[in-house]
């Protein structure tokens, strides 16, 4: 599993996420998604994914989060090769080291607001008083109205189920934060709130961020900005604009 110091800390400038030469060729399909693409996240980095439409940033987010297999090359996340685990060792590698946000939120339809955000607390062990506590913690972190909170997910709207599954993805304080499109819904005041606690955790508790946006002003919250065409980097580029 995750070769995590006895401390839960991880060493400054460790490598939290490596994908070397990475191709995938979806079976319906008769052009890459991927094409050989190598890319590295330390501790701490907060790196943008921006590309046009089709360009592959969310496949590339499915292979990190091990929902799918890459069809050459290999992604390693905490020093873990993903091809090496099986289901069950995935789920857990998500729930100790991975907060996901996906372009469709993934809400779960039965559960309540808060619900949602309770049931990522049970994989790493935290129930009772403690998740409560935590999940309001990321709820009010994300402003999300506590009258919403007894809500089930059809019941709010687009932006407030964006908002539900940022909750959920970093209530479990993640080593990796991987976010498609994450204020793509929302209006600017609620997006840059949501990029400020991005940026926030980042610092404090030096979370790896890898964040798909189509915004250039989201973007400039990364310390890089990786440009995809085709399925392939075409630019990584730090803030400072020297290519990498
Ligand atoms: N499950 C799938 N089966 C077959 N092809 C797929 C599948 N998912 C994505 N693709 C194809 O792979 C390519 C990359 O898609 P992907 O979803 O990664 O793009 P994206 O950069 O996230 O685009 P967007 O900005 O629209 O979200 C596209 O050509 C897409 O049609
Ligand atoms: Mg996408």
């Amino acid at each position: 599993m995750p070769t995590k110091r006895a401390s839960g800390e991880l060493a400054a400038g460790e490598v939290i996420l490596e994908l070397k030469g990475v191709y995938k060729l979806y079976r319906t399909s008769d052009r890459h998604a991927l094409s050989n693409v190598s890319l590295t996240l330390r501790r701490g980095e907060f790196v943008s994914i921006m590309g046009p439409s089709g360009s592959g940033k969310t496949t590339l987010l499915g292979l990190v989060a091990g929902y799918d297999d890459p069809s050459a090359g290999e992604v390693a996340v905490m020093g873990q090769a993903m091809h090496e685990l099986g289901d069950r060792q995935r789920s857990l590698l998500r729930a100790h080291d991975l907060g996901v946000v996906t372009q469709s939120y993934n809400l779960l339809a039965r559960l309540t607001v808060e619900e949602n955000v309770l049931v990522r607390l049970g994989p790493v062990g935290i129930r009772g008083k403690e998740a409560q506590r935590r999940a309001a913690e990321a709820l009010d972190a994300v402003d999300l109205p506590r009258a919403l909170w007894q809500r089930y997910p059809e019941e709010i709207s687009g932006g407030e189920q964006q908002r539900v599954a940022f909750a959920r993805a970093l209530v479990a304080e993640p080593s990796l934060i991987l976010a498609d499109e994450p204020t793509g819904n929302l209006d600017t005041v609620t997006g840059t709130r949501l990029l400020d606690l991005l940026r926030r955790l980042n610092i404090e508790r030096q979370t790896a961020v890898l964040m798909v946006t189509h915004d250039n002003y989201a973007a400039t919250y990364g310390h890089r900005t990786v440009h995809m065409r085709d399925g392939a980097i075409e630019s990584d580029i730090s803030a400072a604009g020297v290519a990498l």
